[in-house]
């Protein structure tokens, strides 16, 4: 299977970044107002040489009753539940910091190692002008830029169908959500050109567009390579930003090589202008989602206006977080993360391929689908008709026979009909999967003979 440990990218040495003074046109007038915290602004002087800070309100760390944690976990690329386990124990050091407030953007040792992984995972350098903050999962992360970039009534382009997770944060901005058709090859360029093309002379264009590039939540799609390079020259051409929230990147289980991520290809494309690119990762899917640990990587200034952001909404991200993900991550090093994830993209595709084994079975004459190669999520059309709505079927009678799905519907902001459905296949085994499908099955054939009669 193509991974990221096996396409060691050369890194392009000549590109262009662009002028960190002009991200204050992208920058929204909350950003701007916002000032740097007068006490977390200082935060670095404290490691002067010689000084002696009487700064911050630090807690006396004598006090903190742990003083020693250690976990185990698998070796590199074996399976959580295997029986083959390793001690690990959090260096003193490390858990000194993971115990006390910390910096804004990350405990320095994880900023490193996320920075330089990074650089060998998108063939990029840090000398471009970009860098990495740590985030309470790349929600805070997604919520935080948006936040910074887009004031209230601004148009955003987002996908058609878009991420729920983040509907109500531009609704709260009273945004314009401007639909860009999608399919199976991901977003569809031709339909961003065509909107951006015809854009109205008299109305500011759009300085963000919200997409997931790999096995999309919730279509699965995953978006092809010219799709990416065109998206890419568009925003150079309408100078927008691309938020690209990529938190199934290393669940890609397609049988091609790996497509690269917006962050690596506008290095490499065009006028290699970079800068446009605002990449959101995540460790929910692949080491826990209960630890809230993700990272946004891009411009330093678009990153300084989200940890002033940070400073003033929660501080930090988790410190104890980090220590445990760097222990684990030490542990493993680079090599060994990557042999990880592709343990863990190999068991979504087992899963996938029972999901999609099932659908065959239950529902081939009443859906249609495209098969997802990276992610969680099968979004499926249900073979209802003209007056069909998958609202009332999914979310009603889907729930009273006994299966529980999504609705298409909360996936457009704009309110429209739609037959599809998101199915999540992470978690049920067969026997469960080929129940549910089953019982909708039921519900399905009842609807089809109820519409008939209408
Ligand atoms: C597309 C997308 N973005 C962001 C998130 C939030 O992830 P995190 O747990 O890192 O906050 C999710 C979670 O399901 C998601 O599907």
């Amino acid at each position: 299977m193509p991974t990221s440990s096996m396409i060691e990218p050369e890194i392009p040495t000549d590109v262009n970044p662009i002028p960190a003074s002009s991200y204050l046109s992208f920058l929204s007038k909350d950003a701007k107002a916002r000032k740097p915290s007068p006490i977390r602004g200082l935060f670095p002087l404290e490691q002067t040489p010689g000084v002696i800070s009487l700064l911050a309100g630090k807690p006396n760390a004598a006090l903190f009753p742990f003083t020693s944690v250690q976990f185990t976990a698998p070796p590199s690329g074996a399976d959580a539940s295997g029986s083959e386990q390793t001690l690990l124990k959090v260096d003193d050091d490390l858990l000194a910091m993971g115990l006390q407030y910390a910096p804004t953007s990350g405990i320095a040792p994880m900023v490193e190692w996320l920075t330089e992984f990074q650089e060998q995972e998108h063939a990029r350098r840090k000398s471009e002008g970009w860098r990495v903050s740590v985030t309470a999962g790349s929600q805070d992360a997604l919520y935080k830029a948006i936040q910074a970039l887009v004031d209230p009534g601004d148009p955003v382009l987002i996908e058609k169908p878009v991420y729920a997770g983040v509907i109500p944060i531009f609704e709260a901005l009273h945004c314009e959500m401007i639909e860009v058709e999608t399919d199976a090859e991901g977003l569809n360029s031709l339909s961003l050109r065509e909107t951006l093309e015809n854009w109205p002379s008299s109305k500011p264009k759009p300085k963000v567009l919200y997409t997931i590039p790999y096995g999309c939540n919730p279509t699965g799609a995953t978006t092809s390579l010219m799709r990416r390079k065109e998206a890419l020259d568009l925003s150079r051409k309408h100078n927008f930003l691309i938020l690209e929230d990529d938190p199934y990147y290393f669940m890609y289980f397609g049988t091609r090589p790996r497509i690269a991520s917006y962050f690596m290809l506008e290095a490499q494309t065009g006028d290699r202008s970079v800068g446009r690119v605002l990449r959101f990762d995540s460790f929910s899917k692949i080491l826990s989602s209960g630890i809230r640990m993700g990272f946004v990587t891009g411009p330093a200034p678009l990153l300084d206006a989200i940890d002033r952001h940070t400073a003033i909404a929660n501080l930090q991200p988790s410190s104890f977080s980090q220590a445990i993900i760097l222990t684990l991550l030490r542990s493993w090093g680079r090599q060994g993360f990557l042999a990880h994830v592709q343990t863990v993209a190999a068991f979504y595709r087992a899963k996938r391929d029972v999901f999609e084994a099932a659908m065959r079975r239950h529902l081939h004459d009443i859906a249609e689908w495209n098969t997802p190669e990276a992610g969680m999520f099968f979004w499926f059309r249900l073979l209802l008709g003209e007056n069909g709505d998958s609202e009332s079927v999914i979310r009603t009678k889907a729930f009273e026979g006994g299966v529980l799905a999504l609705p298409g519907t909360v996936f457009f902001p704009n309110g429209a009909r739609t037959t599809y459905v998101r199915a999540s296949f992470s978690l049920l085994e067969e026997e469960q999967v080929n129940e549910a499908l089953r019982r909708l099955r039921v519900v399905m054939l009842k609807e089809k003979e109820d519409l008939k009669g209408q």
